[in-house]
Parts: structure tokens; sequence; C-alpha cells
């Protein structure tokens, strides 16, 4: 994060970020609302007036970063008792009135639905009030025109969506960002068109379960998330669209229509299928099976045959026998993700498995995610070697500072190319890009014809 100008600011806020992109989107809209109360940002903690701490709590590991950012805090707050703590995001919401109670120089704890109302609560805790507030299940997603001036100036996150219904056994959303609430249609739509009439090119439309957007409106005015992309799709001035994260239960036939029909939508599908098991996806509660996933892989590819697909993996889920851990290995040969995240299972606070017996020891989850992560990491080599002598379609992503004409961009199936090219080019803009090498992490080549589309 840089320090953000401003023409006076007053006082400065240190917002830190854990976490996913629901995060992130509402890190910015925490800066935004502290900034219309006079708050620059600072990415120098010692400096801060407020500081922010915006917590992500799916793993033991993520909670931990959280707290060990806190221990700090506990530090510089003895030095300057003016310094007011909010902890915000996933932990915020699961521990609520309990950090208050437990950590006297925590002054704020704002689970994810109350972000709005940081500012008032920035004030009240200054005035010597700690609060905790933590969800509703009436609460609205608000209207919300996002900044233009400060972030990124080409690509954005819009939230569409919050919370989740599904309750995959493993899984603490449920209980941090709580039950669905779709945002409204029309809200969504003046917000893309907001940021592309300020000549961003590129949106992310987030949601923990975007594929039940509007499943909790009522059904006379409900949309479904494949007319939301293709209303998106319409808004002039666009040139990506990108979504996340969708479980694969409800990957419909319409949404696989869209990628035949939208030329705007992304080549890239996050599909996280957890286990390759079918017991132990009947565990985790995800409601499909390998035989229905590998469906939905074979109908998505028939409809974008481009399309890159990447994964969520967790192994050693309780109960996880070595014939459940090698489908999981026959899985990804069979499917060959383009990348994937695979994590070791983590018991998480209310979440069902955690009180599921068979627990695998922690050596054996060590072991299987080291195999697991080698043949992942060789077919993501395998899988960029494919792209060798292809033509892709490149949005610029490195600044006009940049020098020796090297360049950085990202093509439509997600992938970071670095490439050579002797003009100017403006973040946003889109090029062709012949490639010439894969590398373990990303594709170079060289620029061969450039269009600007704004
Ligand atoms: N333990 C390990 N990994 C988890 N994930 C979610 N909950 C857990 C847990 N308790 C992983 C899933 C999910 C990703 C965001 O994090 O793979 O898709
Ligand atoms: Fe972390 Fe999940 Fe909360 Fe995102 S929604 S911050 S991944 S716990």
């Amino acid at each position: 994060m840089t320090t953000v100008p401003m023409t006076h600011p007053e006082r400065l806020a240190y917002i830190e970020t854990f976490g996913c992109q629901m995060n992130e989107r509402d890190s910015e809209i925490m800066g935004q609302l502290l900034a219309g109360r006079a708050y620059g940002q600072t990415s120098d903690l010692a400096s801060a007036d407020v500081v922010v701490v915006n917590t992500c709590s799916i793993r033991g590991k993520a909670e931990q970063k959280a707290y060990s950012l806190l221990g700090r805090l506990r530090r510089l707050k003895k030095n300057k008792p003016s310094l007011v703590v909010a902890v915000t995001g996933c932990v915020a919401q699961q521990e609520g009135q309990k950090l208050i109670d437990r950590m006297p120089y925590v002054d704020l704890v704002v689970g994810p639905q109350h972000i709005y109302r940081l500012p008032e609560l920035v004030a009240e805790a200054a005035a010597g009030r700690r609060v905790a507030v933590a969800q509703s299940d009436t609460f609205v997603i608000p209207p919300f025109l996002p900044d233009i001036e400060s972030g990124s100036t080409y690509k954005r996150f819009v939230t569409i969506m919050q919370g989740c219904n599904n309750f995959c056994t493993y899984c603490v959303v449920p209980f941090t960002r709580g039950r669905e609430i779709s945002r409204d249609f029309a809200d969504i739509l003046a917000e893309v068109t907001h940021l592309a009439e300020n000549g961003i090119r590129e949106v992310t439309l987030i949601g923990q379960n975007v594929n039940s957007y509007g499943l909790d409106h009522p059904r006379e005015s409900r949309k479904t998330f494949p007319e939301l992309l293709r209303a998106v799709s319409a808004v002039e001035g666009l040139s990506r669209i990108r979504f996340t994260t969708s479980n694969p239960k409800d990957l419909s036939e319409e949404l696989m229509a869209c990628f035949a029909e939208l030329p705007k939508l992304c080549s890239h599908f996050h599909l996280p299928v957890q286990s390759g098991a079918n017991p132990v996806l009947k565990r985790m509660n995800r409601r499909y099976t390998i035989e229905t996933y590998l469906d939905k892989v074979a109908g998505l590819r028939k409809a974008r045959p481009e399309v890159a697909l990447t994964t969520d993996i967790i192994v050693g889920f309780p109960g996880e026998t070595e014939a459940d851990f090698a489908a999981t290995m026959e899985l990804i040969e069979t499917v060959r993700y383009h990348s994937a995240f695979s994590f070791k299972y983590s018991d998480r606070p209310h979440a069902r498995s955690s009180g599921f017996p068979d627990k695998v020891a922690e050596e054996e989850k060590s072991a299987r995610l080291a195999l697991l992560q080698k043949r992942l990491q060789e077919i993501t080599e395998e899988r960029n070697r494919e792209y060798e002598g292809a033509v892709l379609e490149v949005m610029v992503e490195s600044d006009a500072a940049n020098r020796d004409g090297q360049w950085a961009g990202r093509s439509s199936s997600n992938h970071v190319v670095n490439f050579t090219g002797q003009g100017v080019y403006a973040p946003g803009q889109l090029v062709t890009v012949h490639i010439d090498t894969a590398c373990a992490h990303s594709l170079r080549g060289r620029l061969v014809d450039e269009y600007v589309v704004r």
C-alpha cells in the first residue's frame, strides 16, 4: 500500500488486509469512507492515528497472521494511547465482543456487514467508547459508488453478493459472512457503468458463491447470475469480465452458455474441487460427485475450448484414507488444472468437521500436501508449455515508467505474461503477444500488435 495523497489529510489510517478479494474490496471501501472524514492513508504503522486490521479466518494460519499484527499494535498503543485499533473482517465477526473483553488495546470490532459504519464508530472510539458490532439477518448491501481517484486505473472488484448458504462442513464462512445476501441488480450495474465511464476496462464480480446470485431475492424480480453477466457484458467500454468464486454444484448450463456467448467473459474458471474422492466430498457436504464435476468440466470446455481451469484442494480432511488421497492425485491428472491452491485441512470454530473423528496426523497431511503440490506444479508447467507459439490477447498491467521495453500484462486465461515491446503502452490497453517461452509461473513473449480500446 502506498500513501494516498490528499490535499490536507488531518489524520492517517493504516489498513492491513488479510484473506480474499472480498476483504480487499472491503478495505478499499473502508479507505474511501475514512477519506471522506479527512483520513489520508499511510503505509507507515508508526504514523497512523487509526489502524484497521481486516482479518481472515478461513484457516488457522490466516487467523494467526492477524493476531501477530495485533500483538505489535498492543506495544504501539502503549506509546500512543490515542491510537484507534479496529479489527474488521471474518475474525471480527467470529470473535465479536470476546476480542474487546480479551484485548484492552482493541477499540473496535466490526463484522463485514458493518464496514459502512466505520467512520462513525472510529469517531466514537476516539471519544473513548469501545464497541463490537456483528451481523444482522436484515442487512442490505448499500449502493456505493467507488472512488476513481484511488485504486487501480484499469481493473476493479465489484461485490455482487456476500455470505454463503452451503455449509460445507470444513468452512467458517457461513459463520463469518452470514447467509447469502445478493446486491441489488441496478446498484451493481450502476457501479459497473460508473467504473467503465471512468476508464476501468476490467471488472471482477466477487462473492463467496456468485452462482447463487439473486436466489435470495423475491422470485418476481429475481435476476440470475447469467442474467447479471449478460447485463454487465453490455456495459459500454468494458473489455473484460471475470468472476469468483463458484461452487461446482451450482454451475448451470446457462452459465456455461455464457462462455460461448459473451466474448468479454475471460477464459478462466476457478472451480474448487476440494477432493477427488466421493466419500470425502460427501462428508464435506459439497453436494456433487467427481462424475458430475467432470461432466461440468467437459461442458465448460465444450462452450469455451481454451478456458483455463484452476481449483482449490484440501488434503487430510478427517477420515481421508490413502485411497481417497490417491483419487485426488488421479483427478488432477484427469483435469490437468492450469494452476491450483492446495491446503492442509484445518479445524475451524463452528465448522462441523471440527467434531469429526479420524483426524489425519499433521505429518501425514504435510506429506500428502508435498506430493500433491509437486505434481500440481509440474502440471502447471506442462500447461504453460502448451502456450508456446500461441498468440494471446494481453491486457497491459505495468505502467509507462517501465524501461528497456519490458512489459507485464495478463492474458484472458489469467496468466501473467511478460513481454518485450518497443512502444509505450497504457495499463488497461489490450495488445497481442506471441508467446516464446513458458516459465514456472508465467509466460514470456514479444508484442506483435497493439490496439487501444479506450
Ligand atoms: N481447512 C483447510 N482449507 C480450507 N479451505 C476452506 N476451509 C478450510 C479449512 N477448514 C480452503 C478451501 C477453499 C479455500 C478458500 O480455502 O479449499 O476453497
Ligand atoms: Fe477469509 Fe473467507 Fe473471510 Fe474471505 S470470506 S476473508 S477467505 S474467511
